[in-house]
């Protein structure tokens, strides 16, 4: 029953809680492919899709089950598997992959209510973002890479405030109550993915300040799984080893409290892992050059991509820590990884279309 076609869809898992940076990752990582994402022309103008020449983003919310009121009748949030429909998640994604176009549903977040299908074409790479990219065992073995953003409850919270209610006018009150009620769910159904995922973007308080409880400046960590195939964990100065680097001096303009990389193996859910850190702030975005001439296998095409981005996607949230440069940096390497299956692809026609 398995169709094999020409198909050449890589697919890649983004798992995070609502507010905690997915849509601002996508913008990034499809900007590395150079084209700005947008949503379907002509279609329902609540559509949670991006599509852009090699990229289309889908939402898994349109996945949902159970709407808002079907949710509240049954006393289930979002985040119960309940809530979501993962055989046909699983269908539609195993279709794209193979080729083959699928309607999906659309959970309309303004009503609350399901709405008429979209169609989906199988694209190039095709990105599964949301709560459960990898809760499902046959969704996630359908992913080539996957990516976990791992936010701290403290950061979490001064996000979610920050969004919710600059821009949804929602009160301090009811987004402290909502996070609160939706945190045993996420412990029981979000979290536990992040044992799954090939890299995992972690956003921490800075350890920078003694006791810093205003959560501005961040902590962040790539913890990159070993052994991954098409994958090759970024390094600071030499692969393995463990390295601490302020990089503050005569070429890195710091202001207090200044900046602290380090590399380190570590292992993660009984993986093997290299994790990179940053902690602190970038005053000068065009200096991050200096620190982009000491990594190394940041899957650049030319010297200076990672600055270049940067510097592009300036005014996007996290554009002057590690939240932004690790976002980056693992968008080049999901062009990298991209561009590895379909060569070798290309080579074993056949053999490549085992799973
Ligand atoms: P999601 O798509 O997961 O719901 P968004 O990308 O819309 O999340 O981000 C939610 C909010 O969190 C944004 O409005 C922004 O205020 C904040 N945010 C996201 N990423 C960062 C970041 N790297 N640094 C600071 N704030 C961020
Ligand atoms: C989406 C989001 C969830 C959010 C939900 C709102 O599914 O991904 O994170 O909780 O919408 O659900 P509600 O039941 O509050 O309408």
């Amino acid at each position: 029953t398995c169709s094999v076609g020409n198909s050449q869809t890589v697919v890649i898992g983004l798992a995070a809680d609502s507010g905690c940076g997915k849509s601002t990752f996508m913008r990034r990582l499809t900007n590395v492919f150079g084209g700005a994402a947008e949503p379907p022309k002509g279609g329902n103008p609540d559509s949670n899709t991006l599509i852009s020449d090699t990229t289309t983003v889908i939402c898994l919310d349109d996945y949902h089950s159970l709407d808002r009121t079907g949710r509240k009748e049954k006393g289930v949030t979002a985040l119960d598997p309940r809530a979501n429909n993962f055989d046909l998640m699983y269908e539609q994604v195993k279709a794209l992959k193979d080729g083959i176009a699928v309607d999906k549903p659309i959970y309309n977040h303004v009503t609350g209510l399901l709405d008429p299908p979209e169609l989906i074409k199988p694209p190039k790479i095709l990105v599964i973002e949301g709560l459960h990219p990898m809760y499902d065992a046959r969704v996630r073995d359908l992913l080539d890479f996957s990516i976990y953003l791992d936010i701290s409850n403290e950061v979490k919270f001064a996000w979610k405030i920050q969004r919710d209610m600059a821009e949804r006018g929602h009160s301090l009150e009811s987004i402290k109550a909502s996070i609160e009620a939706r945190k045993p769910d996420f412990d029981a159904y979000i979290d536990p993915q992040k044992q799954y995922a090939d890299a995992v973007i972690e956003v921490l308080p800075t350890k920078l300040i003694p006791d810093d409880n205003e959560g501005k400046i961040l902590r962040v960590k790539l913890i990159m799984k070993e052994g991954v195939e098409f994958f090759s964990p970024v390094y600071l100065f030499d692969e393995g080893s463990s390295i601490s680097w302020i990089p503050c001096g005569r070429k890195l303009t710091c202001s207090y409290p200044g900046i602290k990389f380090s590399y380190i193996p570590d292992s993660y859910f009984g993986h093997e892992v290299s994790v990179l850190e940053m902690d602190g702030q970038f005053d000068r975005l065009d200096e991050l050059i200096y620190v982009e001439s000491h990594l190394s296998n940041i899957s650049t095409k030319f010297y200076g991509e990672v600055t270049q981005q940067m510097l592009k996607l300036s005014d996007f949230p996290g554009s002057n820590n590690g939240t932004g440069l690790f976002q980056t940096i693992v968008g080049l390497k999901i062009r990298d990884i991209y561009e590895q299956i379909i060569s070798s692809k290309t080579k074993t026609p056949v053999e490549a279309t085992k799973a």
